[in-house]
């Protein structure tokens, strides 16, 4: 069988949660490949609402396996938090979530090396979610990393020696002034609980699967604008957020790749610092931030708003091969005037329509207008109900992107998904 990718095209915050949560009953086996608890996902049903940072989006959804991949790097205390708060609303987990031994851990350290790295960068700070992920990662890349592995031989006399190098760096960035001894204590219990998990050899698992028949969806976490190769460099999360990551982060080859849902807003946000074309500074940004509830998930940060960038979403549909569209928070647009959507960039007084190497500065956008549709979507409940500038709105953004729009999300809930 075909393993489908989904995953964000824009800056993150896309809303890969709900669309995971909607698609997994098609599904028998729901991964992550990448990221760690910097990822915020967010889904809605029954009046409930649940933020998932490690767990994959799937564990809602009957008895689905859900796998965290070795492309995954997990942070033991975090982890623990989220999946007891899980257990207490009534979801078991310990039979279906399988985690990779080969997934890095997220050392109370590495957060503390987050953090002094961002302070030492000065005014080019990133903006990160102070979780840990560029240090363990860092950490990974150059062979230093602890694995989930690790945990089940020798355990305290590795964490010891990774921890003694972490300290080494914090003085040489004069970072001392901390005392982790609790988040320490709640760490180490981290560690025993997820003792209880499968710890898999998933790179075997999911190759297993797919040989047996199942079905596999894979859920992205950041966006593709937050890519460490084709994001907006330097300003960007520490993985690789395209859909090659779910081969790495899972040790699926390339051929299994079936479709590529590229989720997007209808319109766009970024959260930390970094260049962000289409950004809007006046009220009409704060309309959408207003409408939308865009404050981050994990950091409760502001997230910076602005109109849909068409320059940018067909690189991201061109690095991550995009077989479909998923449009969000359409319903965010409905009081809306006029909408723009960036058609191409002017950089230099030169008009391009190709992303280029650099969007750090003297980008400006050129917009396309269109009348909005004045009209309520959230109780819409099939295609035949859109109203016609919402129909146009679509059309449009089909034939500049080049690829199909197959579901339109009017609200947050996972009913108000329309399928096309
Ligand atoms: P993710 O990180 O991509 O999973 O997205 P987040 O959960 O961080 O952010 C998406 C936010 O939008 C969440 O609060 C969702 O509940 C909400 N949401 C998702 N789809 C819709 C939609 O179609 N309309 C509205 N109004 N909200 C939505
Ligand atoms: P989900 O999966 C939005 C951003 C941070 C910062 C940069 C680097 O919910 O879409 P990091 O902590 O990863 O080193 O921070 O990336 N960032 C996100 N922005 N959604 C996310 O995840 C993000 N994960 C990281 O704000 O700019
Ligand atoms: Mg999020």
């Amino acid at each position: 069988m075909k393993v489908d990718v989904l995953l964000g095209l824009q800056w993150g915050d896309e809303g890969k949660g709900k669309v995971v949560d909607v698609l997994t009953p098609r599904y028998d086996v729901v991964a992550r490949f990448q990221g760690g608890p910097n990822a915020g996902h967010t889904l809605e049903f029954e009046g409930q609402k649940y933020v998932l940072r490690s767990i994959p989006s799937g564990i809602f959804q009957g008895d689905k396996v859900n796998i965290i991949g070795n492309g995954v790097v997990l942070a033991p205390d975090l982890f623990m938090d989220e999946a007891k708060d899980l257990e207490k609303s009534g979801h078991e987990l310990k039979s279906r979530l399988h985690i990779s031994k080969k997934a890095h851990l997220i050392m109370p350290t590495h957060r503390l090396l987050d953090a002094a790295y961002e302070a030492a960068k000065g005014k080019n700070k990133v903006g990160t979610t102070g979780k840990g992920i560029g240090p363990t990662y860092t950490d990974k890349i150059s062979r230093n990393g602890l694995r989930v592995g690790d945990i089940l031989e020798n355990f305290e006399e590795k964490y010891a020696a990774h921890k003694a190098r972490h300290e080494e760096m914090l003085r040489a960035l004069n970072y001392t002034d901390y005392d982790i001894t609790e988040v320490e204590r709640h760490w180490m219990e981290g560690i025993e609980y997820m003792k209880q998990f499968p710890l898999v050899d998933s790179e075997h698992e999911v190759n297993n699967l797919l040989k047996q028949g199942k079905t596999m969806l894979c859920e992205g976490a950041q966006g593709t604008m937050l890519d460490v190769d084709f994001g907006s460099y330097p300003f960007v999360t520490s993985s690789n957020t395209i859909c090659a990551g779910a081969c790495t982060g899972l040790g699926l080859g390339p051929n299994k790749i079936g479709d590529v849902f590229g989720i997007i807003k209808a319109y766009c946000t970024r959260v930390g610092a970094g260049p962000f074309p289409t950004e809007l500074f006046d009220e009409t940004g704060d309309k959408i931030r207003a409408i939308g509830h865009e404050y981050g998930a994990v950091t409760g940060r502001e997230r910076r708003c602005g109109w849909i960038d068409l320059v940018a979403l067909k690189y991201a549909i061109m690095v991550n091969g995009v077989t479909k569209l998923i449009m969000m928070k359409s319903d965010v647009l409905d009081s809306f005037e006029t909408i723009k959507a960036c058609v191409a960039y002017k950089q230099n007084g030169n008009v391009i329509d190709f992303f280029p190497y650099d969007i750090n500065e003297g980008i400006e956008p050129v917009y396309v207008e269109m009348p909005g549709w004045n009209q309520d979507l959230t109780k819409v409940t099939s295609e035949a109900e859109f109203p016609k500038a919402f129909k146009d709105y679509i059309a449009f953004l089909e034939e500049q992107l080049e690829t199909p729009i197959a579901i339109v999300s009017v609200g947050p809930d996972r009913e108000q998904t329309i399928e096309r």
